[in-house]
């Protein structure tokens, strides 16, 4: 039984890290904390644990891991407090806010000789995991090409606050490019197995407002033109201005077949094949912003995987090391759309 402590109590603690692991017959939540102390508290009455007054205090008890939720600025900050106090830590994406920030992270977890995962949820989707077994299977042959998808209509609908810090440059870093660019990135290196090498990007904040009506301080659109390391290419959209229904959708093009991930609203993966024919599997979809803001709870099954890699001392599925490469794919992009050129990433 592996004891832990959540640091950020707000939307993503309240819907998927506390219930998972209090779901987890592995694990016990000790501690909350939050800089919004009635947040800590209030999960805490919930899931019979502590809150604390600061940071230091939950780092100071006696705990095996530790989820990092807090705002994308402080990621690297606090995860690396608590990997120097010896705790596992699950952090949320985007990893942190520059690639310095990552490889501290990272030498911070070699250093005490703990765990580091990133929360990139997108990878334990039954239908990208079923698409990942049949790529590297051959079922679709040499990837060629690909697009992928990732748009809904913005986050102040998932925390419920207009002006919500996503929007705001000094909390939040990144816009859409980060929050969404970021899952699809790494979900194009794990599905495909490879490493996007070179970008070309139109990052933009073509609608988005603060309450007052001024622009938000960061992208709500982003494309990119991606160039792998096996010499696939492919594009991404992520978007904070589709406003209906969210797209979570991704095709694969290889030389004998497509794969379609969750661009359908009954089969969440298609097989098809030059012959004309096509395999559909039913096997989840995926739960929207909003259905999880209704449900107020989802399982995405990485809390499971954290938990079951600390208690089994496995490696983490998705490492620092591993999740760094879809940030360096991002800051390669934002560098892209403000030099207008293509811009190589840096491994
Ligand atoms: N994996 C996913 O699909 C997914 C989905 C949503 C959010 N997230 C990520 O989770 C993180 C939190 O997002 P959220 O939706 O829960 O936001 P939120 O605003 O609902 O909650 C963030 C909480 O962190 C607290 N906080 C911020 N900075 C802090 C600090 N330095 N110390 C202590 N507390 C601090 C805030 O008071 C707030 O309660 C973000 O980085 C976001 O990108 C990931």
């Amino acid at each position: 039984m592996i004891k832990v402590g959540i640091i950020g109590c707000g939307k993503i603690t309240q819907v998927r890290h506390a219930p998972e692991y209090a779901e987890n017959s592995n694990c016990k939540i000790v501690a909350f904390y939050d800089n919004q102390f009635e947040r800590a508290e209030a999960l805490a009455k919930e899931y019979g644990a502590v809150a604390c007054k600061t940071m230091d205090e939950l780092l100071g008890m006696d705990l095996d891991a530790v989820s990092v939720c807090v705002a994308n600025v402080a990621h690297a900050e606090v995860s690396i407090k608590a990997l120097n106090k010896g705790k596992h830590v699950l952090c949320e994406k985007p990893m942190a806010t520059t690639v310095e920030e990552c490889v501290a992270m990272i030498e911070a977890a070699e250093k005490n000789n703990v765990q580091l995962m990133i929360g990139q949820n997108q990878r334990f989707a039954k239908a990208h995991v079923k698409a990942h077994e049949l790529i590297q299977n051959g079922a679709i042959g040499k990837v060629l090409t690909f697009r992928t998808v990732f748009g809904h209509p913005g986050p102040e609908g998932w925390t419920g606050e207009a002006n919500s810090w996503f929007f705001d440059k000094k909390i939040a870093h990144f816009g859409a490019m980060a929050d969404l660019g970021v899952h699809k990135t790494d979900l194009i290196h794990y599905l495909l197995d490879d490493e996007i090498v070179e970008v070309i990007s139109a990052i933009r904040t073509l609608d988005k407002k603060f309450p007052d009506g001024t622009p938000i301080s960061v992208d709500d659109n982003s494309y990119c033109i991606y160039q792998t390391k096996n010499g696939a290419i492919g594009t991404m959209h992520v978007s904070w201005t589709f406003y209906g229904n969210e797209d979570n959708s991704t095709v694969i093009y290889g030389t004998e077949g497509i794969i379609k991930c969750y661009a359908d609203p009954e089969a969440s993966l298609i097989v098809e094949k030059p012959n004309g024919d096509v395999e559909r599997y039913a096997l989840d979809q995926m739960t929207s912003n909003k259905e999880q803001t209704n449900n107020g709870r989802t399982n995405t099954g990485v809390i499971d995987c954290f938990v079951d890699s600390i208690v089994n001392n496995k490696e983490v599925p998705i490492s620092g090391k591993e999740a760094s490469k879809a940030m360096r794919v991002v800051l390669a992009a934002e560098e892209s759309a403000k030099l207008n050129a293509a811009v190589k990433v840096k491994y």
